[in-house]
């Protein structure tokens, strides 16, 4: 027995020591694939000394390291860089997003390392030597620093570098040949900066394959100088934000690639003939601009010739109206459009009936207040539909048959407090449901929703979990649906709303249980005691009017009781007839024979 205890003990030791060295640290999660691990830390607000002890925490395998401070609450990290990152030789990705961090060390050893993802610091100054110790850096993100002026070279050990964003920070001077020898640079962000034209056209020639460029919010009032001919091969370009007034078509022609263009945040009102004609662009973003100003279409009816239009959004353009007949040659292909913010609340017919090919629509902000039991008939073919930020608080009970083929269904940001049944059985058969931004009751009913969503946990930070969070009961308020486990104490049926325990209202449903039981004892008892006098009524009512016996199933209970007819003669029951009663009291019509269901023998 001793021996046994001992042997338990010893073994509880052994698993405690191997499940220490690679615990996860508490402020954070891991995910794990066979030994390597990736960690989120977004929980928590997170300081220098928290930082040095999770780094001492994490195995050497770490892969993956994403340190944020958590989206909901006030405060925020705050980091310097620390050396010991050096100790994970096989780090791929490191997020420190939003951390205060003020400066990158000088002596960062990370050969594995291919993401390296700093946005939203404080970081004002970079040099070479920053970057001398990542050679396998493919991805780098220093958008929202504080850098203004790049020294020549900073990037030039980066030989790998594909993606590297420098947007939102306040550099208004790009040194010459700051980007040379980056022979494998595919996508450059510069937005929100206030860098003069001639220096982005500098930049151009030592990144002539350059795939993505992206200049938005760069106060740039015409792109009419930009040397976009040195940039031939360039499949994607934003420049919204720069007050254009009309879309640059001539200036478009030198991209004969381009298959996506931003034109969002402009002042553009109207569409002109062929604007787009002979570009590749299938993927068109207009939102955020005037289109909805005049009172007609504001696309001549050539607005879209001759291009492979497949995506379109218009959200935001002021319109009140919307008929797919105004995208003219677009109807047929096109595949997804947006008309989000344009105060189209009614799912009317005309948004969608030309558009022969939809299967995503996006219809965010229109204060649509619910979802009608019909709508038009190109819904049935939607794969996605974006209601986010509008004011729903349900769903209809038929929307299983209305969205059959939906897989990605947003309504973040709407007014839903609990789901019902059907909706859960609808919800539960989508792929990516997003529902964070809603006021969740966290009652029991929220139970159902939580299973829906560990169902989709692999997903969480693509479905924005950390944002789902329960507005009610107050001991609640504020708390991460997904962590809520005190469901469980909640009431079976009538919900905590009514503030009762689980032990209250079992014993509820006990006292319910008895009364019910007390009730059928007593209706039964009534019924039992009806028969006899029934039947006691029937006899005494043949022998006096020599009419055929018929039950008197129609007499109720009150009426029945108050009858005074004469003598009592023994009870008369069919179903418990005995010769004796026979014998003893004959019946002067004898009853009828019972006559089993005669329509078996009528035929
Ligand atoms: C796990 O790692 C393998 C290779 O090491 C990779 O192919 C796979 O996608 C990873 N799975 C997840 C869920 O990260
Ligand atoms: C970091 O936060 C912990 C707990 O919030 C606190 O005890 C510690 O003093 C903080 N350290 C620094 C350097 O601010
Ligand atoms: C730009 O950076 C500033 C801080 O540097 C930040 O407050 C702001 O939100 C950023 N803007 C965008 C659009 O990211
Ligand atoms: C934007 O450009 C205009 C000239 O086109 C200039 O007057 C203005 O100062 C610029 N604004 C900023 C914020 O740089
Ligand atoms: C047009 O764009 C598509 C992607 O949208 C691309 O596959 C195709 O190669 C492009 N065609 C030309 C001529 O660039
Ligand atoms: C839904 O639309 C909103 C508003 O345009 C957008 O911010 C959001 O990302 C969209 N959701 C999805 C899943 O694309």
């Amino acid at each position: 027995m001793i021996s046994y205890i001992l042997l338990l003990f010893l073994s509880f030791l052994v698993l405690c020591s191997i499940a220490l060295p690679s615990s996860c640290p508490n402020l954070c999660e891991c995910d794990q694939n066979d030994s390597s691990w990736s960690v989120y830390c977004r929980k928590a607000i997170i300081n220098d000394t928290i930082y040095a002890e999770i780094l001492n925490q994490l195995p050497l395998t770490l892969r993956s390291l994403h340190i944020q401070p958590p989206s909901n609450r006030i405060g925020s990290n705050k980091l310097r860089w620390n050396d010991n990152i050096n100790r994970f030789a096989q780090l791929r990705v490191l997020r420190l997003i939003n951390c205060q961090i003020p400066a990158m060390s000088r002596s960062i050893r990370l050969p594995s390392l291919e993401v390296l993802d700093l946005h939203s610091n404080n970081i004002e100054h970079a040099t070479m030597s920053n970057f001398g110790g990542m050679p396998k850096l493919r991805v780098l993100d220093l958008s929202s620093n504080h850098l203004n002026i790049l020294p020549t070279g900073v990037f030039t050990y980066l030989r790998a570098l594909r993606s590297l964003s420098l947007s939102n920070n306040t550099i208004s001077d790009l040194s010459t040949n700051l980007l040379r020898g980056l022979n494998s640079l595919r996508v450059l962000r510069l937005d929100r900066n206030p860098i003069p034209i001639e220096h982005i056209n500098e930049l151009f020639t030592d990144v002539s394959q350059l795939d993505e460029l992206y200049l938005n919010h760069c106060n740039l009032s015409s792109i009419y100088s930009l040397a976009l001919d040195r940039i031939p091969q360039l499949r994607q370009l934003g420049i919204g934000g720069n007050n254009l007034k009309m879309v640059p078509t001539k200036e478009l022609r030198s991209l004969p690639q381009l298959s996506v263009l931003d034109l969002s945040h402009n002042s553009i009102q109207e569409i002109t003939a062929c604007a787009f004609c002979n570009t590749n662009i299938s993927k068109l973003d207009l939102s955020h601009n005037l289109l909805g100003i005049s009172k007609d279409s504001p696309f001549n009816e050539d607005a879209f010739r001759t291009m492979p239009l497949r995506h379109l959004d218009l959200s935001f353009n002021h319109m009140n109206d919307f008929d797919s007949k105004w995208l003219g040659w677009a109807q047929e292909e096109l595949t997804s459009i947006a008309l989000s913010g344009n105060f189209l609340k009614n799912f009317e017919e005309s948004w969608t009936y030309t558009l022969k090919s939809l299967i995503h629509l996006e219809l965010a902000y229109n204060h649509i207040k619910f979802i009608p039991v019909q709508l038009p008939s190109r819904y049935y073919h939607l794969i996605s539909l974006n209601i986010s930020g509008n004011e729903l608080t349900y769903l209809p009970d038929n929307i299983n048959t209305l969205l059959p083929n939906v897989k990605t269904f947003d309504i973040t940001a709407n007014r839903f407090h609990t789901f019902s049944h059907t909706d859960l059985a609808f919800l539960n058969n989508v792929e990516q449901v997003y529902v964070d931004g809603n006021p969740w009751d966290c009652s029991c009913a929220i139970q159902g929703l939580q299973v829906h969503m560990r169902d989709r946990y692999a997903m969480r930070h693509i479905l924005n979990y950390d944002n789902v969070r329960c507005a009610t009961p107050s001991l609640v308020e504020g708390h991460s649906v997904l962590a809520i486990t005190d469901v469980n104490d909640c009431a079976v049926l009538f919900g905590a709303r009514y503030g009762l325990t689980q032990t209250s209202e079992m014993l509820i449903l006990l006292a319910g249980v008895l009364l019910f039981a007390a009730l059928l004892l007593m209706i039964l008892g009534c019924i039992y005691f009806l028969r006899e006098r029934q039947y006691k009524g029937s006899y005494v009512t043949r022998e006096h009017s020599r009419t055929p016996l018929t039950m008197a199933n129609t007499h109720s209970c009150s009426s029945s009781t108050n009858d005074t007819h004469g003598p009592l003669s023994p009870p008369f029951d069919p179903f418990l007839v005995s010769t004796e009663t026979f014998k003893a009291t004959p019946p002067l019509i004898p009853p009828a024979p019972p006559k089993p269901g005669s329509s078996y023998f009528g035929i």
